[in-house]
């Protein structure tokens, strides 16, 4: 837009023949003056931040522009977008309440997680119900782990991620936990588990966990599904996990599921009870999301 108001300036100040000088002058008022709106504009409405994001939401744009071109944009408000967000999903189930989007993230921005995490791996622990000890529930989750919050990311991979999954969801990324970034190696698994508490097992929650975004970040050669329960079936806690039957889903490198494990009525869903099969061949990374019913600080 600056250089534009110089080359247009250039045309106009060329007939009265004022010479370089004037030119230079005028060129240098209009990049200050031009300047000067561009920070009147960002200080107004939202933070430059939202509008950051909102740019980089905008790139994340995998649709061709003349899909994107049918569509008759409204007026948004201040938070609203001025573009089109398309994120291809396919219901799995609606009880849990599973969706699936092929193709999330880049194969790029997979690696760009799995390099984050891998110096810090950790073997994953398990919050603990009421008389259990880690001990008693070792075995239970066998994978190994690590949590990063999208402004540990330099890079800002994971807060571009984390904004398209606020799309996908419709839920707020102040709602996030950290990632939780896993790996599962072979004959790691994760036994059938829910992710939201249950208080009469975990004692009273100031907070809770709605929903459990699944970015899959590599491509395992057999074994490590994701498994629920099988519909209709209400001998849940009696789910066998070394069967791991059920609806078993295996994505692909760069693919998310999501799922509930709140109804909308805020009980949980029995059904959103799920494991990681055991990995028999090639290595299983995830990065999990877990999103909540207020605001993490
Ligand atoms: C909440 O909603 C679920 C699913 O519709 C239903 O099965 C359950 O009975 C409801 N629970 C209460 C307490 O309303």
């Amino acid at each position: 837009m600056r250089g534009k108001a110089c080359k247009e300036n250039w045309r106009f100040y060329k007939k009265p023949n004022l010479g370089f000088p004037a030119l230079i002058l005028s060129c240098s008022f209009f990049f200050i003056a031009g300047l000067f709106a561009s920070n009147l504009l960002l200080s107004q409405g939202t933070s430059s931040d939202e509008r950051w994001l909102r740019a980089r939401a905008r790139q994340l744009q995998s649709v061709e522009e003349e899909i994107i071109s049918k569509y008759d944009l409204l007026p948004s408000g201040e938070s609203g977008d001025d573009f089109i967000t398309l994120i291809p999903f396919q219901v799995l189930s609606w009880r849990p309440r599973a969706l699936y989007y092929p193709g999330f993230i880049t194969a790029e921005q997979c690696q760009h997680i799995i390099n984050m995490a891998k110096p810090s791996l950790q073997p994953s622990t398990l919050a603990l119900r009421k008389g259990e000890t880690a001990e008693t529930t070792k075995g239970i989750r066998t994978s190994s782990g690590m949590f990063v919050f999208s402004s540990e990311d330099q890079a800002g991979v994971l807060q571009v991620i984390e904004e398209k999954i606020a799309r996908a969801t419709m839920i707020p990324s102040t709602h996030g936990e950290a990632f939780n970034v896993l790996r599962y190696e072979i004959g790691q698994k994760y036994d059938a588990h829910y992710d939201a508490f249950n208080p009469a097992e975990y004692g009273p929650q100031t907070s809770q966990r709605v929903a459990t975004f699944l970015l899959y970040l590599s491509n395992f050669e057999e074994g490590g599904e994701t498994t629920f329960p099988i519909e209709n079936d209400e001998n849940f806690e009696g789910y066998d996990a070394q069967k791991c039957n059920g609806l078993r889903v295996k994505p692909h490198q760069g693919d998310a599921i999501l799922f509930y494990s709140i109804f909308p009525n805020n009980t949980i869903d029995p059904a959103s009870l799920h494991a990681s099969c055991h990995v028999i061949k090639g290595e299983k990374w995830v990065a999990t999301k877990w999103i909540r019913d207020q605001v993490q600080v």
